[in-house]
Protein backbone atom coordinates (compact mmCIF):
# COMPACT_ATOMS: atom_id res chain seq x y z
CA UNK A 1 0.00 0.00 0.00
CA UNK A 2 1.81 2.81 -1.32
CA UNK A 3 1.41 6.66 1.14
CA UNK A 4 0.39 4.91 4.12
CA UNK A 5 3.02 4.30 7.19
CA UNK A 6 3.31 0.44 7.77
CA UNK A 7 2.83 0.13 11.45
CA UNK A 8 2.76 -3.90 11.91
CA UNK A 9 4.14 -7.02 9.69
CA UNK A 10 2.09 -10.02 10.66
CA UNK A 11 2.74 -13.48 9.68
CA UNK A 12 0.01 -13.14 6.74
CA UNK A 13 -1.13 -9.21 6.88
CA UNK A 14 0.48 -6.14 6.87
CA UNK A 15 -1.44 -3.42 8.71
CA UNK A 16 -1.22 0.04 7.65
CA UNK A 17 -2.46 3.38 9.66
CA UNK A 18 -5.08 5.44 8.00
CA UNK A 19 -5.55 7.95 10.04
CA UNK A 20 -8.77 9.12 11.97
CA UNK A 21 -8.51 6.22 14.03
CA UNK A 22 -8.49 3.67 11.16
CA UNK A 23 -6.42 1.22 9.72
CA UNK A 24 -5.75 -0.58 6.77
CA UNK A 25 -5.26 -4.60 6.48
CA UNK A 26 -3.71 -5.78 3.49
CA UNK A 27 -4.16 -9.76 3.27
CA UNK A 28 -0.53 -10.58 1.29
CA UNK A 29 -0.58 -14.20 -0.34
CA UNK A 30 1.91 -15.31 2.40
CA UNK A 31 1.31 -18.55 4.02
CA UNK A 32 2.64 -19.87 7.65
CA UNK A 33 1.86 -23.21 8.75
CA UNK A 34 3.06 -24.30 12.95
CA UNK A 35 3.66 -20.34 13.35
CA UNK A 36 6.44 -20.50 10.63
CA UNK A 37 6.20 -17.97 7.70
CA UNK A 38 7.02 -19.95 4.57
CA UNK A 39 8.89 -18.36 1.47
CA UNK A 40 6.87 -19.75 -0.73
CA UNK A 41 3.88 -17.45 -1.75
CA UNK A 42 0.21 -18.46 -3.06
CA UNK A 43 -0.88 -16.97 -5.67
CA UNK A 44 -4.38 -15.38 -5.06
CA UNK A 45 -4.83 -16.53 -1.26
CA UNK A 46 -4.96 -12.34 -0.44
CA UNK A 47 -7.84 -11.63 -2.11
CA UNK A 48 -9.50 -14.79 -1.27
CA UNK A 49 -8.89 -14.13 2.40
CA UNK A 50 -10.01 -10.32 2.16
CA UNK A 51 -13.06 -10.93 0.00
CA UNK A 52 -14.23 -14.12 2.59
CA UNK A 53 -13.30 -12.39 5.89
CA UNK A 54 -15.17 -8.99 4.76
CA UNK A 55 -18.24 -11.28 3.95
CA UNK A 56 -18.11 -12.44 7.45
CA UNK A 57 -17.84 -9.89 8.95
CA UNK A 58 -20.58 -7.87 7.48
CA UNK A 59 -22.99 -10.40 8.20
CA UNK A 60 -21.92 -10.33 11.77
CA UNK A 61 -22.30 -6.56 11.48
CA UNK A 62 -25.99 -7.45 10.20
CA UNK A 63 -27.05 -9.15 12.95
CA UNK A 64 -26.22 -6.53 15.45
CA UNK A 65 -22.76 -7.76 16.32
CA UNK A 66 -19.84 -4.71 16.63
CA UNK A 67 -17.06 -5.75 14.36
CA UNK A 68 -14.05 -3.96 13.40
CA UNK A 69 -15.04 -3.66 9.33
CA UNK A 70 -15.62 -0.39 7.89
CA UNK A 71 -15.14 -1.17 3.61
CA UNK A 72 -12.97 -2.40 1.24
CA UNK A 73 -10.57 -0.21 0.05
CA UNK A 74 -11.25 0.68 -3.72
CA UNK A 75 -9.12 -0.70 -6.61
CA UNK A 76 -7.36 -3.11 -4.39
CA UNK A 77 -9.01 -6.55 -3.91
CA UNK A 78 -5.98 -7.18 -0.83
CA UNK A 79 -7.37 -5.11 1.80
CA UNK A 80 -9.80 -3.18 3.39
CA UNK A 81 -10.42 -0.09 6.13
CA UNK A 82 -10.96 -1.30 9.51
CA UNK A 83 -11.26 0.42 12.94
CA UNK A 84 -7.99 0.12 14.95
CA UNK A 85 -8.86 -1.72 18.39
CA UNK A 86 -6.64 -2.52 21.27
CA UNK A 87 -6.42 -6.33 20.94
CA UNK A 88 -7.18 -8.55 23.43
CA UNK A 89 -4.15 -11.10 23.73
CA UNK A 90 -6.28 -14.17 23.71
CA UNK A 91 -7.99 -16.35 20.74
CA UNK A 92 -10.75 -17.23 20.68
CA UNK A 93 -11.66 -20.30 18.73
CA UNK A 94 -14.66 -22.36 18.58
CA UNK A 95 -14.85 -26.62 17.89
CA UNK A 96 -18.05 -27.67 16.28
CA UNK A 97 -15.61 -31.46 16.11
CA UNK A 98 -13.02 -33.02 17.76
CA UNK A 99 -9.95 -32.57 15.61
CA UNK A 100 -6.44 -30.95 15.52
CA UNK A 101 -4.86 -29.85 18.86
CA UNK A 102 -7.97 -31.03 20.59
CA UNK A 103 -7.65 -34.39 19.55
CA UNK A 104 -4.17 -34.64 19.94
CA UNK A 105 -4.91 -33.36 23.32
CA UNK A 106 -7.50 -35.35 23.98
CA UNK A 107 -5.19 -38.57 22.96
CA UNK A 108 -2.98 -37.43 25.91
CA UNK A 109 -5.14 -37.01 28.36
CA UNK A 110 -5.65 -33.20 28.86
CA UNK A 111 -8.94 -32.34 26.88
CA UNK A 112 -12.34 -33.47 28.75
CA UNK A 113 -14.80 -34.75 26.07
CA UNK A 114 -18.30 -33.21 26.34
CA UNK A 115 -20.47 -35.39 27.37
CA UNK A 116 -21.70 -37.11 24.52
CA UNK A 117 -19.14 -36.71 22.58
CA UNK A 118 -17.94 -39.84 20.49
CA UNK A 119 -14.44 -40.58 20.93
CA UNK A 120 -13.09 -40.42 17.72
CA UNK A 121 -11.23 -38.31 15.45
CA UNK A 122 -13.44 -35.66 13.91
CA UNK A 123 -16.36 -36.25 15.97
CA UNK A 124 -18.91 -33.57 16.02
CA UNK A 125 -19.42 -32.19 19.46
CA UNK A 126 -23.20 -32.15 21.11
CA UNK A 127 -22.91 -28.11 20.74
CA UNK A 128 -20.17 -26.45 19.55
CA UNK A 129 -17.67 -25.27 22.58
CA UNK A 130 -15.14 -22.47 23.21
CA UNK A 131 -11.79 -22.51 24.31
CA UNK A 132 -9.04 -19.63 24.70
CA UNK A 133 -5.51 -19.96 23.41
CA UNK A 134 -2.39 -17.18 24.26
CA UNK A 135 -1.42 -14.37 21.66
CA UNK A 136 1.69 -13.46 22.79
CA UNK A 137 3.99 -16.56 23.06
CA UNK A 138 5.67 -17.80 19.96
CA UNK A 139 3.28 -20.71 20.22
CA UNK A 140 -0.12 -20.87 20.64
CA UNK A 141 -1.30 -22.62 24.39
CA UNK A 142 -4.63 -23.15 25.86
CA UNK A 143 -5.09 -20.93 28.76
CA UNK A 144 -8.12 -21.10 31.44
CA UNK A 145 -10.42 -18.58 32.69
CA UNK A 146 -8.83 -17.79 35.89
CA UNK A 147 -5.53 -17.42 34.05
CA UNK A 148 -6.78 -14.79 32.00
CA UNK A 149 -8.51 -13.10 34.78
CA UNK A 150 -5.37 -12.96 36.72
CA UNK A 151 -3.44 -11.58 33.62
CA UNK A 152 -6.29 -9.12 33.36
CA UNK A 153 -6.30 -9.72 29.88
CA UNK A 154 -10.27 -9.56 30.20
CA UNK A 155 -13.06 -9.20 32.41
CA UNK A 156 -15.66 -11.83 33.50
CA UNK A 157 -18.52 -9.87 31.65
CA UNK A 158 -15.97 -9.97 28.94
CA UNK A 159 -15.43 -13.91 28.94
CA UNK A 160 -18.95 -14.17 29.11
CA UNK A 161 -19.43 -11.70 25.88
CA UNK A 162 -17.18 -13.26 24.21
CA UNK A 163 -18.10 -16.93 23.79
CA UNK A 164 -21.47 -15.95 23.18
CA UNK A 165 -20.73 -14.08 20.48
CA UNK A 166 -17.57 -16.00 19.14
CA UNK A 167 -20.56 -18.63 18.86
CA UNK A 168 -23.01 -16.66 17.40
CA UNK A 169 -20.92 -15.92 14.43
CA UNK A 170 -19.54 -19.34 14.65
CA UNK A 171 -23.51 -19.86 13.49
CA UNK A 172 -23.84 -17.44 11.27
CA UNK A 173 -20.68 -18.54 9.39
CA UNK A 174 -21.58 -22.49 9.72
CA UNK A 175 -25.05 -21.75 8.27
CA UNK A 176 -23.76 -19.84 5.44
CA UNK A 177 -21.55 -22.46 4.70
CA UNK A 178 -23.63 -25.50 5.21
CA UNK A 179 -25.14 -24.74 1.85
CA UNK A 180 -21.99 -24.80 -0.14
CA UNK A 181 -21.85 -28.10 1.64
CA UNK A 182 -19.10 -26.98 3.71
CA UNK A 183 -18.42 -28.29 7.30
CA UNK A 184 -17.17 -25.63 9.84
CA UNK A 185 -14.94 -27.59 11.86
CA UNK A 186 -13.53 -25.24 14.06
CA UNK A 187 -12.34 -21.57 14.17
CA UNK A 188 -10.52 -18.97 15.20
CA UNK A 189 -11.74 -15.39 16.40
CA UNK A 190 -9.66 -11.99 17.60
CA UNK A 191 -11.29 -9.54 19.87
CA UNK A 192 -10.37 -6.22 20.85
CA UNK A 193 -11.41 -2.89 22.55
CA UNK A 194 -12.38 0.18 21.04
CA UNK A 195 -14.73 2.61 23.73
CA UNK A 196 -15.82 4.62 21.23
CA UNK A 197 -17.39 1.95 18.91
CA UNK A 198 -18.64 -0.35 21.65
CA UNK A 199 -19.01 -1.17 24.93
CA UNK A 200 -18.38 -4.62 24.94
CA UNK A 201 -15.01 -6.38 23.11
CA UNK A 202 -15.40 -5.74 19.08
CA UNK A 203 -14.92 -8.52 16.72
CA UNK A 204 -11.64 -8.00 14.99
CA UNK A 205 -8.73 -9.67 12.66
CA UNK A 206 -10.63 -11.87 9.87
CA UNK A 207 -13.69 -14.02 10.28
CA UNK A 208 -13.83 -17.17 8.76
CA UNK A 209 -11.22 -17.66 5.94
CA UNK A 210 -9.39 -20.51 5.29
CA UNK A 211 -6.41 -19.55 7.18
CA UNK A 212 -8.40 -18.77 10.13
CA UNK A 213 -10.52 -21.62 10.05
CA UNK A 214 -10.81 -25.56 9.40
CA UNK A 215 -13.59 -25.95 5.94
CA UNK A 216 -14.26 -29.36 5.48
CA UNK A 217 -16.62 -31.20 2.70
CA UNK A 218 -19.70 -32.40 3.76
CA UNK A 219 -20.10 -34.62 1.20
CA UNK A 220 -16.74 -36.74 2.28
CA UNK A 221 -17.72 -36.35 5.83
CA UNK A 222 -19.34 -39.22 6.51
CA UNK A 223 -17.47 -41.60 4.92
CA UNK A 224 -14.18 -40.43 6.66
CA UNK A 225 -14.94 -40.32 9.56
CA UNK A 226 -16.54 -43.81 9.50
CA UNK A 227 -13.45 -45.17 8.41
CA UNK A 228 -11.31 -42.74 10.71
CA UNK A 229 -9.54 -40.68 8.20
CA UNK A 230 -8.49 -37.30 7.83
CA UNK A 231 -10.80 -34.78 6.67
CA UNK A 232 -9.81 -33.59 3.23
CA UNK A 233 -10.47 -29.52 3.86
CA UNK A 234 -10.49 -26.22 1.61
CA UNK A 235 -8.21 -24.91 3.76
CA UNK A 236 -4.04 -25.00 4.62
CA UNK A 237 -4.35 -28.06 6.12
CA UNK A 238 -2.65 -29.65 3.02
CA UNK A 239 0.21 -27.62 3.04
CA UNK A 240 0.71 -28.43 7.05
CA UNK A 241 0.32 -32.51 5.96
CA UNK A 242 2.66 -31.44 2.75
CA UNK A 243 5.32 -30.01 5.30
CA UNK A 244 4.83 -33.10 7.94
CA UNK A 245 5.44 -36.09 5.42
CA UNK A 246 7.42 -34.49 2.92
CA UNK A 247 9.81 -32.44 4.53
CA UNK A 248 10.15 -34.21 8.04
CA UNK A 249 8.40 -31.59 10.11
CA UNK A 250 6.93 -34.38 12.38
CA UNK A 251 10.22 -34.96 13.04
CA UNK A 252 12.45 -31.72 13.46
CA UNK A 253 10.96 -28.20 11.98
CA UNK A 254 11.93 -24.41 12.58
CA UNK A 255 10.61 -22.85 15.99
CA UNK A 256 7.52 -20.89 15.51
CA UNK A 257 8.14 -17.55 14.81
CA UNK A 258 10.98 -18.41 12.31
CA UNK A 259 10.55 -16.58 9.00
CA UNK A 260 11.83 -19.12 5.95
CA UNK A 261 13.92 -17.58 3.40
CA UNK A 262 14.31 -20.20 1.20
CA UNK A 263 11.14 -22.13 -0.87
CA UNK A 264 9.87 -25.34 0.72
CA UNK A 265 7.22 -25.85 -1.38
CA UNK A 266 6.89 -27.60 -4.81
CA UNK A 267 4.78 -25.71 -7.56
CA UNK A 268 2.41 -28.89 -7.62
CA UNK A 269 1.59 -28.43 -3.67
CA UNK A 270 1.34 -24.41 -4.60
CA UNK A 271 -0.92 -24.36 -7.28
CA UNK A 272 -3.54 -27.31 -5.48
CA UNK A 273 -3.10 -25.07 -2.39
CA UNK A 274 -4.56 -21.71 -4.33
CA UNK A 275 -6.94 -23.77 -5.93
CA UNK A 276 -8.45 -24.88 -2.28
CA UNK A 277 -8.78 -21.49 -1.39
CA UNK A 278 -10.87 -20.61 -4.50
CA UNK A 279 -12.99 -23.61 -3.74
CA UNK A 280 -13.91 -22.44 -0.22
CA UNK A 281 -14.32 -18.93 -1.67
CA UNK A 282 -16.34 -20.51 -4.75
CA UNK A 283 -18.72 -22.16 -1.62
CA UNK A 284 -18.90 -19.63 1.08
CA UNK A 285 -19.36 -16.28 -1.54
CA UNK A 286 -21.48 -18.09 -3.35
CA UNK A 287 -24.33 -19.13 -0.74
CA UNK A 288 -23.63 -15.34 0.66
CA UNK A 289 -25.39 -14.16 -2.65
CA UNK A 290 -22.23 -11.90 -3.49
CA UNK A 291 -19.81 -14.20 -6.17
CA UNK A 292 -17.38 -11.53 -6.37
N1 LIG B 1 -8.86 -3.75 14.21
C1 LIG B 1 -7.61 -4.04 14.56
N2 LIG B 1 -6.87 -3.16 15.28
C2 LIG B 1 -5.59 -3.46 15.63
N3 LIG B 1 -4.95 -4.60 15.30
C3 LIG B 1 -5.65 -5.53 14.58
C4 LIG B 1 -7.00 -5.30 14.19
N4 LIG B 1 -7.43 -6.40 13.51
C5 LIG B 1 -6.39 -7.27 13.49
N5 LIG B 1 -5.31 -6.75 14.13
C6 LIG B 1 -3.98 -7.37 14.28
O1 LIG B 1 -3.34 -7.24 13.01
C7 LIG B 1 -2.48 -8.36 12.76
C8 LIG B 1 -2.91 -9.05 11.48
O2 LIG B 1 -1.83 -9.66 10.88
P1 LIG B 1 -1.62 -11.24 10.82
O3 LIG B 1 -2.90 -11.95 11.04
O4 LIG B 1 -0.81 -11.49 9.63
O5 LIG B 1 -0.71 -11.37 12.09
P2 LIG B 1 -0.34 -12.66 12.90
O6 LIG B 1 1.04 -13.00 12.57
O7 LIG B 1 -1.43 -13.65 12.89
O8 LIG B 1 -0.43 -11.95 14.29
P3 LIG B 1 0.56 -11.74 15.41
O9 LIG B 1 1.50 -10.68 14.92
O10 LIG B 1 -0.38 -11.26 16.47
O11 LIG B 1 1.15 -13.08 15.66
C9 LIG B 1 -2.63 -9.27 13.98
O12 LIG B 1 -1.60 -9.00 14.90
C10 LIG B 1 -3.99 -8.85 14.57
O13 LIG B 1 -4.07 -9.11 15.94
MG1 LIG C 1 -3.38 -13.62 12.37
Amino acid sequence: MTGLPLIKQGKVRDVYDAGAGRLVLDSTDRISAFDIVLADTIPRKGEILNAISACHLKMADNSGIPTHYISMVPAKRTAMFVYRLDMIPVEVIVRARLYGSAWQRYREGSFALPNGTEPRKGAQFPQPMVEFTTKLEASDRPVTRDEILRNGWMTADEISYVIGTALDVHRLVSVNAAKGKIIVADQKFEFGRNPELAGVPVLGDEAGTPDSSRFWDEELYAENYAAGRDQPSFDKQYVRDFLLRERGWDKERPKAGTRLTEPILTPEVVSQTTERYMEARRRIMASAGDSK
